[in-house]
């Protein structure tokens, strides 16, 4: 593909995509933004019982976990974020964004492609690399529930001379695929996996989905280290519990580790 003539989301072909689902969505696409999770966060959109949608083609200053910054060039990446209420009573914040990244996993698979693995809480690698970030705020929802925020980036084709940090390399759909996919069917296939997995996730808990998680975790039984704001902390990772915990077998015993402002890396 050409960077200069890539393909901009069609709205259409995401809805078609959508199929019956079409109407549980609301879609906005804007050619640029500043970030998607900010605009669903300031301009909260009306409850009307649908998940509302923005995604954007390029981002002025898209933000990733622990105060990172997502960059953006025109076609490099997928870009958008989709707000969703649950019913008051969903076990909403704690194993959330393992979901997500478990449905980023599905819908990669889906479209071919092999070695995808996910790392805690919710970084997206394909043979180690990373291809996909996640970020979930919380804004106020229904009753007591928190609503959230699910900004998800999908590297489509980064520029040959992009500079991204990430300790093993990032990577991209093209590298993947050997060709670049289509926007608008990616973001079809993404949405219908969020909401199936989100529904199943508000029903029965991140337990219902714990396996399926674990199967893809990058570094089962691997040792890792978690560095956190005040401590590190050293083991062997023992997969997640079923609240979305990361379980670390240390020299003192296992160890739960709540996501937040913590970072895992391979030992
Ligand atoms: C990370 O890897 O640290 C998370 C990256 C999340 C990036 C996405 S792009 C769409 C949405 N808007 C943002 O500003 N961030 C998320």
């Amino acid at each position: 593909m050409d960077r200069s003539d890539y393909q901009a989301l069609d709205t259409g072909a995401v809805l078609a995509e959508l199929g019956d689902l079409a109407s549980a969505f609301s879609l906005v696409h804007l050619a640029e933004c500043d970030s998607t999770n900010t605009r669903l966060l300031t301009d909260l959109p009306p409850d009307d019982g649908r998940v509302h949608v923005v995604a954007a083609d390029v981002q002025t200053s898209g933000r990733g976990r622990r105060g990172r910054v997502w960059q953006s060039w025109p076609g490099a990446s997928l870009t958008f974020s989709a707000l969703w209420r649950f019913a008051p009573g969903s076990p909403v914040p704690a194993g959330l964004s393992l979901v997500a990244g478990l449905a980023v996993a599905r819908t990669l698979e889906e479209l071919g492609v092999e070695g995808v693995q996910l790392k805690w809480p919710n970084d997206v690698l394909v043979h180690g690399c990373k291809l996909a970030g996640i970020l979930v705020e919380l804004t106020p929802g229904r009753g007591r529930t928190p609503a959230a925020v699910v900004g998800i980036g999908i590297n489509l084709q980064l520029p040959p001379d992009a500079s991204v940090a990430y300790p093993t390399g990032v990577t991209d759909l093209a590298t993947a695929l050997g060709r670049a996919p289509d926007a608008s069917r990616l973001l079809g296939l993404l949405l219908v996996q969020l909401h199936r997995l989100f529904d199943v996730y508000s029903a029965a808990g991140f337990a219902a989905l714990r396996g399926a998680w674990q199967q893809r975790n990058a570094f089962a039984d691997l040792p890792v280290s978690i560095l956190g704001e005040v401590e590190t902390l050293a083991g062997t990772c023992a997969g997640v519990d079923d609240d979305g915990a990361l379980l670390l077998r240390t020299a003192d015993g296992l160890r739960r580790v709540l996501s937040g402002e913590v970072s895992l890396r391979l030992a």
